[in-house]
């Protein structure tokens, strides 16, 4: 968008998740591209950098409060769901943010008169589906935002996206520098397209400025596919620690996951064993209409994952221990 917009003259965008991975990059992109941004978080002290953003608005609030979400959309121009979880901490946690939360924001969009919303799915997402629960609930919340009439919705599917700050290759970063000389790897046949966070907040951007795209769900994916096997030796290459990385039958590799799921941290459940038996890769390329030509792993991740500094490091590790990733 090239005209120059006065503070009172820019769109609002209602983002909620904004803080997380997608969200930092999708606020950033939204500023450059002219809009105003309100945020609302449950601990906004925690990302004060994007509250002395020009034209962002971070906020306290608890999404789940109905009453809450129709104040924080009011006004706005649009609404933005990234909200998701990867893991319960309690029985029904994924009904309730992945379900519930987006059955009360489209009703806060229709109370308050925002007719457009873009909803984060995720690739294989489907209600009927009998895989992970993470799987099924993602594809009940996207079922219920596009049966809503008088809302302008476009959903995105996204195989797993890369990027600074990202969940999948920091992680694996931070795992493969803890792991002594090995790291059994459960589910390493699955496949995995990953796709270029800024690929995908391209999209959204121009979702928003093209009505032909209301209406749709759109599947991402980067260009090419690779088994998790190789994209976790990649990842060891690229920081530059020699590791055995043992590739774990199925048996195993569900032995691993009902373990971990017990410990601290969760970092491998059952219902991400379930979600890794689907593979997460297109079935076409990008979508056309964003005129998008999406970026491979190579070309980005040594970016940010190769020479990082101390600081960084220390930042992976304390994701990993804070259960952020
Ligand atoms: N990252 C990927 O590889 C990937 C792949 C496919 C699809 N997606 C989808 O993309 C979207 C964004 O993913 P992401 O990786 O950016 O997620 P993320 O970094 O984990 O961020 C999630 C955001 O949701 C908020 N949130 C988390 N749990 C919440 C809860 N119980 N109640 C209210 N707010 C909560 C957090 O905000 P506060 O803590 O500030 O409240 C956080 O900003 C999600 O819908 C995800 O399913 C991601």
């Amino acid at each position: 968008m090239d005209v120059e917009f006065t503070r009172a003259q820019r769109p609002l965008v209602c983002v909620l998740g904004g803080t997380g991975f997608v969200g930092h990059h999708l606020v950033n992109h939204l500023t450059e591209h002219g809009y105003r941004v309100r945020i609302p978080s449950r601990r906004p002290q925690r990302h004060r950098e994007l509250g002395v953003l020009p034209h962002v608005e971070l906020l306290e609030a608890d999404v789940h409060d109905p009453q809450t979400l129709s104040r924080l959309v009011r006004g706005c121009d649009a609404a933005v769901n990234l909200v998701a979880i990867l893991n319960e901490e309690r029985p029904g946690d994924f009904q309730r943010v992945h379900v519930e939360l987006p059955r009360k924001l489209v009703q806060a969009c229709q109370d308050a008169g925002v007719q457009r919303l873009l909803h984060m799915s995720a690739l294989n997402a489907d209600p009927r589906g009998d895989l992970s629960r993470y799987l099924t609930s993602k594809g009940e919340g996207e079922a219920l935002v596009h049966g809503v009439q008088d809302l302008e919705v476009t959903s995105f599917r996204p195989s797993i996206i890369f990027g600074l700050g990202d969940h999948f290759f920091n992680r694996f970063a931070a795992l493969l520098r803890l792991s002594p000389f090995v790291l059994p790897l459960a589910c390493p046949r699955s496949r995995l397209a990953p796709v270029y966070v800024d690929d995908v907040v391209g999209a959204m951007i121009h979702a928003l400025e093209d009505r032909r795209t209301i209406g749709q769900r759109y599947d991402l994916c980067g260009p090419h596919a690779y088994t998790l096997q190789q994209l976790v030796e990649f990842t060891a290459q690229t920081i530059g620690v020699k590791r055995l990385v043992i590739p774990l039958g199925d048996g195993l590799s569900r032995l691993q996951a009902r373990i971990l799921q017990h410990l601290p941290g969760k970092l491998f459940t059952y219902d991400n064993y379930r979600s890794l038996q689907v593979d997460g890769v297109c079935r076409q390329g990008f979508p056309e209409i964003f005129g998008i030509d999406p970026q491979p792993i190579e070309a980005i991740v040594p970016v940010y994952l190769a020479n990082q500094t101390l600081r960084a490091r220390y930042d992976q590790f304390r994701a990993l221990a804070r259960h952020e990733y």
